[in-house]
C-alpha cells in the first residue's frame, strides 16, 4: 500500500487526507491479449456461451478482450473466429453460415472452422493468398449445453478438463450465464470469501438464504494442486454443519447445496453449482455455470430449474435486473461485486482477517501469473488416479452436541476429519467415494442420527423489503 493512503491516526472529518485516487489493479486484472494474466487465462479452457444462445446466425462475442465471431456451421459445428475478415477487415457477424465454415459478406473469402482460407473467389485461381494467410480461430468444445473455448498457445492446448461433478450420477445440469459489468476478479474473489455471507446474506437486509448462516462460520483453508478447498463450517443445534468449497485456478467455484437447512445428517453431499468466472475484458464479466438438480443434495426440491438461463439463476441477487430501489434495500453479490468499480483498487483497501482466502487466492494468482513469465506452464487441471478431476465442494452434517469443551475448536477438529476423509477417498468414484467417506465419519456421529429437527434452519423465499 502506499503512504498516500495511510494515515497515523485516523481523522475525524478527514476526508480531505485521504487519498480521492483508486488506481486500478494491473497484474491481476488486466486479461487482453499479451497482458501477464491474459496469457495466464489463455493456458485453459473457458465457457463462453451457452449453446442455447447459438442459433442460425454468426453472434458477435468478446471474450479476454478479443472481438471473435461464433456460429454453428450447417454441419452442426461450432466455429469461433476472430471477428474482423482477414482480406478486409469486414466483420464476419455478417458472413454467410456455410456446410463447413463461414463466408465473409464482403468479397465472399470463406474459411474454415480452424481459420483455413478455403476459398478466395475473386482471385485468380493461382493466388497464393489462401496458403499465405489464415483467419485467426479457438477450438471449442460442447459439453452439456456449455460451449467452451481454449485462446491459448495451439501446441499447450490441454484435455478438455472433465471434472467429477460433470459426471454426477443421477443429476440433471442446467446452464446459466449472466453479465456482470466489472473485473473478472471481482467476481471470482467473491467465492474465496466466505465471510461476506453472514452479512450480505443474511444480517443486513434479512435472509436470503438460510437464517442459519448469520452465524460466522469457522473457516479452515487447504491448499491442493489446483488451488483450493476449505471448510465453512457451523454449529445448528446438536449439528455441525461443514460446506465444503472449491476454488480452483484460474476461475473455478464451487460451494455447498444452495437450500441446505440441516435437517438431517449426511456426507459427501455435492455442489449446487458447478461455476466459471468469464472475463470478456478488463471491465466485464460472464458468470457461466451449471445449477445441479438431485434428490439427495435437495430432497425438499427448493432449487427451480425452470428460473435458469440466459441472465436469470434460481437464487438471490445475481444479477442487475431488479429495480435499482430493490437492489438498495436488499443488495445481493452482484450488487456488491459490480459496485467495487470497473477495476478496484488493490491498492485502496485496507484488508482485514475475514480476508484470508482472498489474499491466499490473490497470492497464488499473482505467483502463477509470474511463474509463467518466467516461463513456468500452469499446472493442467488433470485427473489424478481417479477418473475424473476431484473436487470438495458440497455439504456433510454430523450430529455432534456440544460436549463443554471449546465449540469452536471441537468444530474444527470435526471439519479437519472430514476434509482428510474427502482428500483420502478423492480418486474413487462419486458414490464409492461417498460410501468410504461415510464409513469414515459415521463413528464420530453422538447420539440418534435418524432425529430430523425441522426448525434447524429455516429456508427463505425472499421478499424484498417494501
Ligand atoms: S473483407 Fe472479407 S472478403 Fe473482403
Ligand atoms: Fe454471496
Amino acid at each position: 500500500m502506499s503512504d498516500a493512503g495511510k494515515t497515523n491516526r485516523p481523522i475525524k472529518f478527514g476526508g480531505y487526507h485521504q487519498p480521492k485516487d483508486r488506481p486500478a489493479e494491473e497484474l491481476t486484472a488486466r486479461v487482453g491479449p499479451g497482458t501477464p494474466c491474459g496469457e495466464y487465462l489463455r493456458r485453459f479452457w473457458h465457457p463462453i456461451m451457452l449453446t442455447t444462445q447459438l442459433d442460425e446466425r454468426p453472434h458477435p462475442i468478446r471474450i479476454l478482450g478479443e472481438d471473435l465471431v461464433i456460429y454453428r456451421d450447417l454441419s452442426g459445428d461450432v466455429g469461433l473466429l476472430h471477428r474482423h475478415c482477414a482480406h478486409r477487415g469486414a466483420s464476419l457477424e455478417f458472413g454467410i453460415i456455410a456446410d463447413h465454415g463461414i463466408r465473409c459478406c464482403y468479397h465472399g473469402w470463406m474459411y474454415g472452422n480452424d481459420g483455413t482460407i478455403l476459398e478466395t473467389p475473386g482471385e485468380p485461381a493461382d493466388s497464393p493468398h489462401r496458403e499465405r494467410y489464415c483467419q485467426g480461430a479457438y477450438p471449442v468444445v460442447e459439453y452439456e449445453d456449455i460451449i467452451f473455448a481454449y485462446m491459448g498457445p495451439p501446441e499447450r492446448r490441454p484435455e478438455f478438463p472433465i471434472l467429477d461433478a460433470m459426471v454426477l450420477p443421477d443429476n440433471t445440469m442446467v446452464p446459466y450465464l449472466i453479465h456482470s459489468p466489472c473485473n473478472w476478479q471481482q467476481v471470482s474473489e467473491n467465492s474465496m470469501d466466505p465471510f461476506h455471507v453472514p452479512f450480505l446474506h443474511t444480517r443486513v437486509a434479512g435472509p436470503q438464504f438460510s437464517e442459519v448462516f448469520e452465524q460466522l462460520p469457522v473457516i479452515e483453508y487447504h491448499e491442493t494442486r489446483l488451488g483450493f478447498f476449505y471448510t465453512n463450517a457451523r454449529r445448528v443445534g446438536d449439528y455441525v454443519w461443514v460446506r465444503m468449497h472449491d476454488h480452483v485456478l484460474p476461475n473455478f467455484s464451487q460451494n455447498g447445496a444452495i437450500f441446505e437447512n440441516v435437517g438431517r445428517v449426511r456426507y459427501f453431499g455435492r455442489p449446487g453449482l458447478t461455476r466459471w468466472v468469464v472475463p470478456v475484458d478488463d471491465t466485464n464479466t460472464m458468470v457461466i455455470a451449471w445449477r445441479h438438480f438431485n434428490d439427495r443434495d435437495d430432497p425438499q426440491h427448493l432449487g427451480k430449474p425452470e428460473e435458469v438461463g440466459v441472465g436469470k439463476t434460481d437464487f438471490y441477487g445475481q444479477s442487475g435486473e431488479r429495480p435499482f430501489a430493490e437492489r438498495q434495500r436488499t443488495p445481493g453479490d452482484y450488487e456488491a461485486w459490480t459496485s467495487q468499480g470497473p477495476i478496484t483498487s488493490h491498492e485502496r483497501e485496507h484488508l482485514a482477517t475475514t480476508d484470508r482466502g482472498v489474499a491466499l487466492l490473490r497470492r497464488k494468482l499473482r505467483s502463477e501469473i509470474e511463474k509463467l513469465q518466467q516461463g513456468t506452464e500452469p499446472t493442467p487441471l488433470e485427473a489424478g488416479k481417479g477418473p475424473h478431476i476431484p473436487t470438495f465442494g458440497g455439504d456433510t452434517i454430523l450430529r455432534i452436541p456440544v460436549d463443554g469443551s471449546d465449540d469452536v475448536e471441537l468444530i474444527k477438529a470435526v471439519s479437519r476429519k472430514i476434509a482428510a476423509a474427502y482428500v483420502e477417498f478423492q480418486d474413487l468414484p462419486d458414490a464409492q467415494r461417498r460410501a468410504a467417506i461415510a464409513d469414515r465419519l459415521a463413528p464420530l456421529n453422538v447420539g440418534d442420527t435418524a432425529t430430523i429437527n425441522p426448525s434447524h434452519g429455516k429456508i427463505f423465499e425472499f421478499k424484498p423489503v417494501a
